[in-house]
């Protein structure tokens, strides 16, 4: 099956980066959202994602022309009916999710296929929301989209042979490396990343090394971009908490409990960069040790 028009539902941070992607690699894309003004939202980042190409001279004024003339923006899930890809990148919720697949499964056409990009939700249990499991699939991107290289495949138990090697024609084409994942939950970055940042945690409550030494040790020692710390405070540490949740209620193993301080942190309002003080202390203006708590 030949793949030209993509559907992305949701055009959110991830879902703008994967439209701006999808229309770079020549599909004709539809970015749908709830209202105009989120559309508009989405359109405007990609149009300045695509101006700072322009500007590095990545691209012509014309390339950045024909790849927005690609996007039609989109408030209604009806204008997917013609399209062969539907990808669904709205907020996580599987209540959510699951209303929009049930209303794509009665407007799309019957030889479409569905992929989400969730996070932790299982892709089975997304699949079991409409009459055509065998074409629904996980295709997980990284954030930003446009400059990730990753897109993790995740076959749900009824996702059939076809379906994956369509998607992975799909990445490729937008230039990304994939990876096939089974579906388990954190599928396979966010499940390792998940198990070495309890560890570093774990290391922190042992008293093993402080949190600037264990984030240290691992930049230098394993060139990490950011340590294990660090990048807690970077994504939220609400949003790293859901992870560690979602790892532990789907292993139901004591090795993923949420880790407690980083769980009173999150509770006490301390997300990290976003607020100011996290597992560092960022109101100075720069990353600095807190003083005020003792870890
Ligand atoms: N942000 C990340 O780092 C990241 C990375 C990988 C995967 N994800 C996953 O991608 C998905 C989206 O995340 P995000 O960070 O882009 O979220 P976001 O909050 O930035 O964007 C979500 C968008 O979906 C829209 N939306 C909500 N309900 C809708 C509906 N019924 N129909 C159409 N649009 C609707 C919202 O208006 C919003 O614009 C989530 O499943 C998340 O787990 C996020």
């Amino acid at each position: 099956m030949e793949i030209t028009r993509i559907m992305i539902i949701g055009a959110g941070a991830m879902g703008a980066g994967i439209a701006q992607v999808a229309a770079q690699a020549g599909y004709r894309v539809i970015l749908n959202d709830v209202a105009e003004a989120f559309v508009q939202k989405g359109m405007a980042a990609i149009s300045g994602t695509l101006d700072k190409q322009v500007h590095k001279e990545k691209i012509s004024s014309d390339d950045r022309k024909i790849i927005l003339d690609r996007i039609i923006p989109s408030t209604k899930l009806e204008d997917g009916k013609d399209a062969d890809f539907v990808l669904e990148v709205i907020f996580e919720d599987f209540e959510a999710k699951k209303s929009i697949f049930e209303t794509l499964d009665t407007l799309c056409k019957p030889q479409a296929i569905f992929a989400s990009n969730t996070s932790s939700i299982p892709i089975t249990r997304l699949a079991a929301t409409t009459k055509r499991p065998e074409q629904f699939i996980g295709m997980h991107f990284f954030n930003p989209a446009p400059v990730m290289k990753l897109v993790e495949i995740i076959r749900g138990i009824k996702t059939s042979e076809e379906t994956i090697a369509i998607t992975e024609q799909i990445a490729a084409r937008m230039d990304k490396t994939s990876v096939r994942v089974k579906d388990v939950p954190g599928f396979l970055v966010n499940r390792i990343n998940n198990a070495m940042r309890n560890e570093a945690k774990n290391c922190l409550l042992e008293g093993v090394a402080t949190i600037e030494d264990i984030d240290t040790a691992l930049k230098l020692g394993l060139r990490l971009p950011m340590g294990p710390f660090e990048l807690e405070d970077f994504v939220g540490l609400d949003v790293a908490l859901n992870v560690s949740k979602t790892l532990y209620d789907g292993y139901k193993d004591v090795k993923w409990r949420p880790n407690r301080t980083m769980e009173q942190l999150a509770i006490s309002g301390d997300l990290g960069r976003k607020t100011g003080k996290g597992w560092y202390d960022y109101t100075s203006g720069e990353k600095k040790p807190r003083t005020d708590i003792e870890f």
